[in-house]
């Protein structure tokens, strides 16, 4: 169990022991739509930012310092892992995330490495200078992509609005897929132990395009190795967070894989989903976050419905279904941690 954490209350949640309120972060909460971002994104590209330790560590501080957010998340990004692995990853001004070498062909695959844990060493160093920061104020949560979202990248090179490249890849050369499947997963699991020996308190796994999957393709293609990483960790206490939008759906198959918290998308009802998990399983969720564009008293009003629902339920970390997107105000992002704050169950 983490220790001396002044504020622990996402531990506890985490593992689904009682709190007074329920504990709030943010998906995307060190982003975009602080102006703070902007003074030092001005300055730097994306990737200076994740490689520079100073950097990272005081982008993570945003969102402490200027939300009073419940925990910290590293700033880096689930793209530093294939990044490693030889992908050449740019992220261009309203393009987003692109592999100039996508992977394609049995060749592509197979030059894809799986030594790497040395070149990612910035983010250790980067969690070392944060830990410094927070000095026990609150947990620090680390992350990497999950193998299927972090495949989707690859192959499409870049973001994708259908997946078809990717789809086609899994239905047309299945072997292919599991070949670059497997070597994530064997890169996201040191990586996660590595961010786990360098003390982070808990750790989240983004899922994010589960939900362009069938079933049976989320139990073939990401399913299995979400499980295979979870089952590796070297947990010590460190919660475990498993996201996926499409965890309205997958959720029953998330639980499968033993993390700690599942981290819920805005279509389900969150206490729906609570009730069908196994006892001792967290929830994390799940305002939509295009909430966050409305009038406050709305912000206030779907933020106590949620708890409403939640009312006696240990196990409940207030967050988002997804991230926070760009163009979100800043108040009012403030002001819906402030209500969550300010409640008592
Ligand atoms: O949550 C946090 O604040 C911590 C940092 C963090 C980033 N990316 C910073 C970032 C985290 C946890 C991520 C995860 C991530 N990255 C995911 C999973 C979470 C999710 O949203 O589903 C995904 C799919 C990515 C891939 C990625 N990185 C995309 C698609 C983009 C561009 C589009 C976009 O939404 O910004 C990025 C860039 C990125 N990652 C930025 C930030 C702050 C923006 C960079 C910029 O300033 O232009």
């Amino acid at each position: 169990m983490t220790t001396n954490l002044q504020n622990d209350l996402l531990i506890r949640a985490a593992f689904s022991q009682p709190t007074e309120r329920p504990p709030v972060w943010m998906m995307r909460q060190a982003g975009r739509f602080m102006k703070e971002y902007w003074a030092i994104k001005n300055k730097y590209s994306f990737l200076e930012m994740c490689k520079t330790p100073e950097i990272a560590a005081d982008v993570t501080m945003l969102p402490v310092d200027l939300l009073g957010v419940d925990a910290a998340i590293l700033f880096s990004d689930i793209l530093v892992t294939p990044e490693a692995m030889g992908g050449q990853l740019s992220f261009e001004q309203g393009v987003g995330p692109r592999f100039a070498n996508p992977v394609r062909n049995r060749a592509d695959a197979e030059a894809l490495r799986t030594d790497v844990l040395g070149e990612l060493q910035y983010v250790i160093d980067a969690i070392g200078v944060i830990r410094e920061r927070l000095q026990g104020r609150i947990p620090l949560i680390g992350f990497a992509g999950a193998p299927f979202t972090v495949l989707s990248y690859l192959v499409e090179g870049g973001s994708s609005r259908d997946f078809k490249r990717t789809k086609l890849l899994l239905n047309n050369e299945p072997e292919l897929a599991h070949l670059i499947l497997q070597k994530i997963a064997d890169v996201t699991i040191g990586y996660l132990n590595m961010q786990i020996a360098a003390g982070v308190d808990a750790v989240q796994l983004f899922d994010s395009w589960a939900m362009a999957l069938t079933w049976n393709d989320y139990q073939t293609f990401a399913h299995r190795y979400n499980t295979y990483i979870i089952s590796k960790l070297d947990r010590k206490g460190v919660p475990v967070i498993s996201f996926c939008k499409g965890s309205s759906v997958f959720a029953p198959l998330m639980v499968e894989a033993g993390p700690d918290v599942i981290s819920v998308d805005w279509n389900a009802d969150l206490r729906n989903v609570k009730d069908s998990l196994p006892q001792g399983i967290a929830v994390q969720g799940n305002l939509d976050p295009f909430v966050l564009y409305a009038d406050k008293k709305v912000i206030k009003e779907k933020i106590l419905q949620l708890f409403e629902r939640m009312r006696g339920q240990d196990g409940f970390i207030f967050n988002l279904g997804h991230g926070i997107m760009p163009d979100i105000p800043f108040d009012n992002v403030k002001y819906a941690i402030e209500v969550v704050k300010d409640f008592r169950f």
